[in-house]
């Protein structure tokens, strides 16, 4: 749970209780929740989802008290930035330090072998969206993947696999 002072300090309430919203707060809390604290948010916000969506935008607006559609503006000019995916369903590998040593790349040269999925594309279908963290906030289950917001702790290729297979039944 986000600490009350700082929802009182910023006057926002984070999209949901994911814990990596904590990551995203201290960076702002760090910087004084100061306006030019943006950039550096957003790539906390990248860093921690693997994206930017609507509900993030929106929050890292109200809590800096910047526009949102200069939020808006910095998220789509800089090329390091990745919008949310248009795949139905979202897979963000983390390829932070601690899941990294444990085998992140693995996860992604599997999947790049069995669907020809790289990271910042989406299948054919339109189905599945591949992306990668920096840290999602689960280094004691490295490596770590996020499945359509569920945390999925000492992945492999084989655990991946058969939530792809779940989601491709599930639109056929
Ligand atoms: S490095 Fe992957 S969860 Fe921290």
């Amino acid at each position: 749970m986000l600490s009350k002072t700082h929802e009182l300090k910023s006057g926002a309430v984070p999209p949901s209780d994911d814990k990596r919203w904590r990551i995203v707060s201290a960076t702002m809390r760090r910087h004084g929740h100061s306006q030019s604290s943006l950039i550096e948010t957003l790539h906390t916000v990248q860093n921690c989802f693997g994206y930017l969506d609507e509900a993030a935008m929106s929050f890292v607006a109200a809590s800096l008290h910047v526009p949102l559609s200069k939020v808006y503006g910095v998220a789509t000019f800089y090329s390091l930035f990745t919008l949310k995916p248009s795949g139905k369903h979202n897979c963000v590998v983390c390829m932070g330090t601690a899941c990294y040593i444990k085998g992140g790349q693995k996860l992604l040269n599997s999947l790049e072998n069995k669907y020809g999925l790289h990271v910042g594309e989406t299948t054919a279908d339109n189905n599945i969206s591949l992306l990668e963290a920096r840290c999602v906030g689960a280094c004691g289950i490295a490596p770590a993947v996020i499945m359509d917001g569920q945390v999925l702790g000492h992945a492999t290729p084989e655990t991946i696999e058969q939530t792809f297979q779940k989601w491709n039944e599930e639109s056929k």
